[in-house]
C-alpha cells in the first residue's frame, strides 16, 4: 500500500499486498500512465501494516532517491535505494485511522478545500475551440447535471505557453470565465513548468523574467538545461527548489489572475516530463549520476533520464540525481502562495506529482487512466492509497482519459466519481464524455448520483474539518472502520466516507447486481432509510444502471443541505440530519461550515461548528463555535431518523410539540417543517412504545 498502483497485466490489482506474487515496485517520478508495477507520478515510500489482531502501524522512509520496494513471500520486504537519507519513522497506530493522524502531523496537514471545489468538476484536453468548451457546459446545465468548476487545459493556451491563452480558439475567454463565475461555476486551469526557451523574450515575460531571476535548472557546465514539452520550441525546467525561482512564479501566477480571473491552479507534468530522453539531443552525458551502478527496476529500460531530464542536472537542493522525486513537491507550495495571491481566496491546487508531505498544499487525481473498466476498480485503490499518504482531496478521472469510454461505462463511473473526494470527469480521447453528451439516461443518472453528493456535501466538509484538525481519512478502506473484523480486510470494491456513508459502486459491465460485504453494525439504504437484514457477510443488492448503492452506518449523524445546480446556490438552502442509530440507539456527528473561500477560516476562528448527540430518544445539537456571520440566517428544516424500534410517538422540539412527522414504510421517521435555527443548539425528543 505504499505507491501509486499502476495498470496490472496479469495480477489482480488489489489494495492490501498478496506477498506470494513476489512483486517489485520501483519508485521514481515518472510520466507514466497507470502500467502495471512501474513507477509512475507520486513518490510516497509510506507502508501501512495491519496486524493480525486489527492493530495497524504504518512505517515511512524519507528517502527521494531513485528506490524499490521488493514484496515477497516469507513473508518480507526488500528495500533498495540509490542514495539519499535512511530516515525511517514509524507510527505506532494503533488504528489505522490513527496511523494517518500520527503521519499528518508529523507531515502538515491538508489545507481546507474550497467548498466549491467539492462540487462537480468538468475538464477536457481537446475542446480546442471555446465554442466547444461552452457547448459542454451548456449540455451539463441543460439537464441540471450539478457542476461547480469548468476547467482550461493546455489548448486553452497560445501555442502551448504558460500564462496565456489562445485569442484565437478561445476568443472571449476571460469574459467567459468571468461569465461562469455569474451563475456560480469557478474556473481552474493548466500549468506546466516548461517555460519555452524560443519566444521573444521581450514578448513572453515569464521567460524575460526567468533569465533576470535565473530560475533554471543547470546543467553540469552552469547553462539552463532544456527539454522538449508541448511548446514548439525547447524548453526550460525551472528549479523550484531555488529561493528566486519560487519568487518568479509566485509573481507569475498572481500577474496571471489579471489576465484570466481563475479560481484554482492545475499543476500538471512536474515528474519533471520530458519527450526527450534528458538533453534535448537525446541521452545524457556519461558519469555515475546518469548511469549509476543500480537502477531500480523503474520503467524506461532502467533510464534515469528516460521521459525526464538528466540525473546530473544541478538545482539548488542538489544534484537532480537526489531530489528528481521532489519536482512536484517543490512546485506545490509557491504555486498555492500564488493562486492565493492572485484569486486573494483559499483557492485549490491540484498536482500530479507529489511526495510525502504534499497533502499539506495540493489535491491530487491520479493521472492519465484508461478509458477501461477495471481501471474503476483500480480508481478506489488508489484515492484508498492518496487518503492514507496525507492527500485526502484525492480521485481519478472519471469516465477515465486515455481511450474511447463507452456509455455504460461512463455512466457507472459518473456514479463512483460521485464518490470521489476529487469528483472530476476529465478525457484526453477522441470522442466527448462529460455526462450530459450521452443524452437523458445517463444524464438522468448522474444528475442523480451527483445531487446525492450535493446533499451531503455538509458531512464532506466536516470531514474534510477533522482530516484538517486532527488528521485521518475522508475517503476510507472499510478495514479503517472495522479493522477486528478480517472480512473487510481485502475490501477494495467498497468504500467509506468517514464513519457514516458506504458506497458499492458498480465495477463490471453489463452488471445489474452488486456483491457488498456489511459489517456486523446497523446499515441503513440511503434512498429509502430501510435497514439491511444483512450483518457481517456478504449480499447481492440490485444494482439498475441509474443507481448506486449508498448506505448509511449507523451511530453517525450526517449533516445535510439540499442539493442545486452548484454550491452557490445549494450553500442558501436548508441544511437536514440523517440520524441513523446504532444498537444502543445512539448517534453522533458535527456540521463544521464557514463561508467556503476565505483564506484561515479555522485559525482565525471565522466558522461554525455544532456537535450532534442522539441518544435516550432525544437528539441534542451544542454549538461549539459560532465563529460564522453567515450561519445565522441557515436553518435546518429536516431530520430523516433511522433506526427507531416500536413506535414513535409524540415529538417535542425544544420542549413544544412538533405534528410534522412521517414514519416512512421502511420505518424511517421523517421530521419536516423545522425552522430550527443552527446556531442556538436545540433538542428534539420523542416517545417511543415498545422500543427496546
Ligand atoms: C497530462 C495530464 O495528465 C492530463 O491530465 C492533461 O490533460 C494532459 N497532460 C494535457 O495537458
Amino acid at each position: 500500500m505504499f505507491m501509486e498502483l499502476g495498470r496490472m497485466s496479469s495480477i489482480d490489482m488489489i489494495f492490501r499486498h498478496d506477498f506470494s506474487q513476489n512483486l517489485t515496485w520501483a519508485l521514481w517520478a515518472r510520466d507514466q500512465p497507470p502500467w502495471f508495477t512501474s513507477n509512475m507520478y507520486g513518490v510516497q515510500p509510506h507502508l501501512t501494516v495491519l496486524e493480525n489482531d486489527g492493530n495497524t502501524h504504518s512505517v515511512v522512509i524519507v528517502n527521494s532517491n531513485a528506490q524499490q520496494f521488493s514484496m515477497l513471500s516469507g513473508p518480507s520486504i526488500q528495500y533498495i535505494t540509490t542514495g539519499g537519507l535512511l530516515d525511517i519513522y514509524f507510527f505506532l497506530g494503533p488504528t489505522p485511522e490513527n496511523t494517518v493522524e500520527q503521519y499528518t502531523e508529523a507531515v502538515g496537514r491538508p489545507q481546507m478545500p474550497p467548498y466549491w471545489a467539492l462540487g462537480f468538476q468538468l475538464c477536457r484536453v481537446g475542446y480546442t475551440t471555446i465554442d466547444r468548451m461552452q457547448a459542454a457546459v451548456n449540455r451539463t446545465s441543460f439537464y441540471e447535471i450539478p457542476q461547480d468548476v469548468q476547467y482550461g487545459d493546455i489548448d486553452i493556451m497560445h501555442k502551448s505557453l504558460d500564462f496565456t491563452y489562445s485569442r484565437e480558439n478561445f476568443p472571449g475567454l476571460p469574459e467567459y470565465v468571468r461569465e461562469l463565475k455569474g451563475k456560480g461555476i469557478k474556473f481552474v486551469t493548466i500549468l506546466d513548468p516548461c517555460i519555452s526557451s524560443g519566444e521573444d523574450p521581450e514578448e513572453y515575460r515569464p521567460l524575460k523574467l526567468g533569465d533576470e531571476m535565473d530560475v533554471w535548472v543547470k546543467k553540469a557546465d552552469g547553462t539552463p538545461a532544456l527539454g522538449k514539452v508541448w511548446p514548439e520550441h525547447p524548453c526550460y525546467f525551472p528549479d523550484y527548489s531555488r529561493n528566486s525561482t519560487r519568487e518568479w512564479w509566485r509573481i507569475l501566477i498572481k500577474e496571471f489572475h489579471d489576465l484570466l480571473e481563475y479560481d484554482g491552479l492545475w499543476i500538471d507534468m512536474n515528474e519533471p516530463a520530458n519527450f526527450d530522453q534528458g538533453e534535448v539531443s537525446g541521452g545524457c552525458e556519461a558519469n555515475n549520476l546518469n548511469y549509476p551502478p543500480f537502477v531500480p527496476s523503474i520503467a524506461g529500460g532502467g533510464n534515469l533520464s528516460q521521459q525526464t531530464i538528466c540525473a546530473d542536472y544541478k538545482q539548488d537542493a542538489g544534484d537532480h540525481y537526489n531530489v528528481h522525486s521532489l519536482y512536484g513537491w517543490f512546485q506545490s507550495e509557491p504555486t498555492l502562495a500564488g493562486t492565493r495571491e492572485g484569486s486573494g481566496k483559499r483557492s485549490l491546487v491540484l498536482s500530479r506529482s507529489t511526495f510525502l508531505g504534499s497533502g499539506h498544499w495540493v489535491a491530487h487525481w491520479l493521472g492519465d487512466n484508461w478509458s477501461q473498466w477495471d481501471n474503476l476498480h483500480f480508481s478506489i485503490i488508489g484515492m484508498l492509497q492518496f487518503n492514507q499518504f496525507g492527500v485526502p482531496f484525492s480521485g481519478s478521472d472519471i469516465c477515465g482519459f486515455l481511450g474511447n469510454t463507452t456509455e455504460q461505462m461512463c455512466q457507472r463511473w459518473m456514479q463512483l466519481g460521485a464518490f470521489y473526494p476529487f469528483a472530476r470527469n476529465h478525457n484526453g480521447g477522441d470522442v466527448d464524455q462529460d455526462p450530459g453528451i450521452w443524452g437523458p439516461e445517463v444524464a438522468e443518472s448522474s444528475k442523480k448520483a451527483l445531487l446525492v453528493r450535493y446533499t451531503l456535501l455538509p458531512y464532506l466538509y466536516t470531514l474534510f474539518y477533522r482530516t484538517v484538525t486532527e488528521g485521518g481519512t475522508v475517503a476510507r478502506a472499510l478495514w479503517h472502520n472495522f479493522p477486528t473484523d478480517f472480512n473487510t480486510w481485502g475490501v477494495d470494491r467498497q468504500f467509506m466516507w468517514g464513519t457514516g456513508l458506504l458506497i458499492n459502486p458498480v465495477l463490471d459491465e453489463n452488471a445489474t447486481k452488486v456483491e457488498a460485504y456489511f459489517p456486523n453494525a446497523r446499515f441503513y439504504d440511503y434512498y429509502d432509510g430501510s435497514e439491511m437484514a444483512v450483518r457481517g457477510n456478504v449480499t447481492e443488492l440490485d444494482a439498475p444502471l441509474d443507481k448506486i448503492n449508498v448506505f448509511v452506518a449507523g451511530g453517525n449523524v450526517l449533516p445535510t443541505q439540499e442539493p442545486a445546480v452548484n454550491t452557490d446556490i445549494s450553500r442558501n438552502n436548508p441544511f437536514g440530519l440523517i440520524v441513523a442509530l446504532d444498537d444502543e440507539g445512539k448517534a453522533s456527528g458535527s456540521l463544521y461550515y464557514d463561508d467556503g473561500d476565505s483564506i484561515g477560516t479555522i485559525e482565525n476562528e471565522e466558522y461554525f461548528l455544532a456537535d450532534f448527540l442522539a441518544e435516550n430518544n432525544t437528539i441534542i445539537s451544542t454549538v461549539v463555535k459560532n465563529g460564522y456571520q453567515g450561519m445565522s440566517d441557515k436553518r435546518l428544516t429536516t431530520i430523516r431518523l433511522l433506526g427507531i424500534k416500536g413506535t414513535f410517538e409524540d415529538l417535542m422540539v425544544n420542549g413544544t410539540i412538533h405534528t410534522s412527522w412521517t414514519t416512512m414504510p421502511s420505518g424511517e421517521v421523517l421530521i419536516s417543517n423545522l425552522t430550527l435555527s443552527l446556531t442556538s443548539g436545540f433538542t428534539i425528543s420523542w416517545t417511543c412504545q415498545n422500543c427496546q
